[in-house]
């Protein structure tokens, strides 16, 4: 059984100028110790399916229409919302891309920190700021012991998401979702972070959605790989495969737009035209007014998540005539 399993998870916003479908029929698994990561652009319902998971989607306007969410073994949509309270922190934690408007300014770091041990186990104010500065030990912050009583805006942008990332770990989670939890910061600081993120996933044995728009940033500690589209699941794969052979033209438009250090002078050719309107998918193949190998079938009829190998999935009709794949 996996940590996390979500199935054929459907989400809408219901807005004044109609349904707009977020997320069309997703399923994806985590399992201990892995690390999943969801790419795809700016609105395909990467984080809207990561809100349905930890509980915190803005219902309304948004509505779960079907779909499982399934998390040591227990679907957490038939949950008491009590129930899902005491999940939510102790069991999984999120991590989010903006520092500065998550934590709380005029509150010390050591007491946002602390506070986790004591609301959750009634650890004294001492015991607390103890604990709080072995996380910041923990998640490298030089001088932890001195800068335990500072306020957010006195670190750096790379400080302060490392203390987001004490503040998910503090009770120890099972699963971690970090939803673009570098996009903020500078490119070193991204590669630091993410190093970071990785080592204490493996350290705790946790699972560990990562979402992006970016790749690059999570080729190195990804295990396995969703692309996701209008709301859907196009692809997965193990990172390395996906790498080498996309069995998708979106994820090869994808890729082609990241500069690659070992292919120097390439061109960079992002994937002509917009994401679709989520109140107007188009149909059947919803990537088919950009996808260049598009044909009169992908307009007719949707495709299926077609099995590429063991490992690998592709809902496009001719993943076949990918290069290299499976
Ligand atoms: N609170 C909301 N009210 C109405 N519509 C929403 C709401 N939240 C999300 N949506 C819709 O769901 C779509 C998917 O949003 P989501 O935030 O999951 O995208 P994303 O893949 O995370 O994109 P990004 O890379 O920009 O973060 C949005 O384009 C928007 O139309
Ligand atoms: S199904 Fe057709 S439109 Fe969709 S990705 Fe494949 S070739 Fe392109
Ligand atoms: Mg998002």
């Amino acid at each position: 059984m996996s940590l996390l399993e979500v199935r054929d998870l459907h989400v809408e916003f219901h807005t004044r100028d109609g349904v707009a479908k977020a997320v069309n029929g997703v399923s994806y698994e985590v399992d201990s110790g892995e690390t999943l990561a969801v790419l795809g652009e700016s609105g395909s319902g990467k984080s809207v399916t990561a809100q349905a998971v930890m509980g915190i989607l803005d219902i309304p306007p948004g509505r779960i229409a079907a779909g499982e969410i399934v998390f040591q073994g227990r679907d957490l949509l038939k949950l008491p919302e009590a129930e899902r309270r005491k999940i939510r922190g102790s069991k999984m934690a999120m991590i989010f891309q903006d520092a500065l408007s998550s934590l709380n300014p005029v509150l010390t770091v050591g007491y946002q920190l602390g506070e986790m041990f004591r609301v959750h186990q009634g650890a004294s104010r001492k015991e607390a700021r103890e604990r709080a500065v072995e996380l910041m030990e923990r998640v490298r912050i030089p001088a932890a012991r001195e800068r335990v009583g500072d306020y957010p805006h006195q670190f750096s942008g790379g400080m302060r998401q490392r203390i987001m990332i004490a503040m998910a770990l503090a009770l120890e989670p099972d699963l971690i979702i970090a939803d673009e939890p570098t996009t903020a910061l500078d490119v070193t600081v991204q590669a630091q972070v993410m190093e970071l993120l990785a080592e204490l996933q493996r350290e705790f044995n946790m699972g560990l959605i990562l979402i992006t728009h970016d790749l690059g940033v999570v080729a190195d500690v990804a295990d396995k790989i969703a692309v996701m589209y209008a709301g859907r699941i196009v692809e997965t794969a193990p990172v390395k495969e996906l790498y080498r052979a996309p069995a998708h033209p979106y994820t090869r438009g994808l890729l082609d737009s990241i500069p690659r250090l070992d292919q120097k002078g390439h061109q960079l050719s992002a994937i002509k035209g917009m994401p679709p309107s989520l109140l107007e998918i188009p149909p059947a193949c919803a990537f088919n007014p950009r996808c260049p190998m598009a044909r009169p079938v992908c307009r007719t009829d949707e495709p299926p998540l077609y099995e590429v190998s063991e490992d690998r999935a592709s809902a496009c009709h001719f993943w076949k005539e990918m290069p290299d794949v499976p």
